[in-house]
């Protein structure tokens, strides 16, 4: 098996290859001056299972094309298999048509992907109305999830925690980890009116006196949810506030809006940032062992 990282798995594939002691390296990935991707293996693929990292944000259009560009190559050089892990999968939360006209992305995009490749691998992937990835992908697909790596987070660094889920989809992260943890979690309710405006509020009340607030979330994007989400925590006189949330995204400046309102804020590694404390690389290495 070859572990080969794309140009954004660059930070998680070297420590997926270290946990499964196996070699890594890396896909060649430029830019031709008009902006299109050349991609390029430098070594040998014929016969090999070949595993490519990539996670999906910032530019994610380029992401996907150089998957793609990649996967079709890898195919031509003979590679027996070609799986994706993909710590942050994108475009999962268009799961139906919002608006009449709308692309629902999240069946085309697990589309596309799935003529490249022959397996895939996304760690907590955003499923709401779409349950498993079978659903959406044609291939062979599995989720990791870093419920158990978010749990042992909390037991050593945050003392006398509730858990707080801001919205009814995230209660398979909150509630997993606080039942992990066998501690209380309360789940609440948010509605979303555009994607920078979401209304968040209280379904029954929550004492958290002389608690650590620990919202847990799988995405943070504008960061609006979890601002919301702290407001009424603050009022509930909650004693610290962190969240903790798997795919960082930190869009236009999220990160240093909610560490502006006090929040300590943790992520774990799909997505490279500063505050990306907790490894998934452990997780994808045991899946692998399995
Ligand atoms: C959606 O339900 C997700 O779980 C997150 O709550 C959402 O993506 C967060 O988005 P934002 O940070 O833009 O509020």
């Amino acid at each position: 098996m070859q572990i080969i990282s794309c140009s954004h798995g660059k930070h998680i594939g070297k420590l997926i290859a270290k946990n499964l002691r196996m070699k890594h390296s890396y896909l060649n990935v430029s830019k031709f001056p008009d902006d299109e991707l050349r991609v390029r293996f430098d070594l040998r693929l014929q016969n090999k299972d070949v595993v490519l990292v990539q996670s999906f944000y910032k530019n994610i259009s380029d992401c996907i094309i150089e998957a793609i560009l990649a996967a079709k190559t890898a195919h031509e050089l003979k590679a027996k298999r070609i799986i994706l892990v993909a710590p942050y999968f994108p475009y999962l939360r268009q799961d139906k048509r919002f608006l009449n006209g709308e692309a629902v992305s999240q069946e085309i995009i697990a589309d596309l992907i799935g003529k490249y490749f022959d397996e895939v691998f996304v760690i907590d992937p955003h499923m709401h109305r779409t349950k498993k990835l079978q659903q959406i992908f044609k291939i062979k697909s599995a989720k990791i999830t870093s419920n158990s790596l978010i749990a042992d987070y909390i037991k050593h660094n945050i003392k006398n925690p509730m858990i707080i889920g801001p919205d009814e989809e995230s209660y398979k992260w909150a509630k997993n980890v606080a039942d992990t943890l066998g501690i209380e979690s309360r789940i609440l309710k948010k509605k979303r009116y555009s994607s920078y405006h979401v209304e968040v509020r209280l379904n029954k009340k929550i004492d958290l006196h002389n608690k650590n607030a620990v919202i847990v979330d799988d995405i943070v994007s504008t960061g609006h949810t979890i601002l919301e989400t702290a407001k009424i925590l603050k009022k509930l006189k909650a004693k610290k506030i962190y969240c903790i949330c798997i795919h960082g995204i930190f869009a236009e400046g999220a990160l240093n809006k909610l560490e502006k309102a006090g929040i300590k804020v943790i992520s774990t590694n799909t997505i490279p940032n500063k505050v990306a404390k907790i490894d998934v690389s452990v997780a994808i290495a045991e899946d692998f062992k399995k």
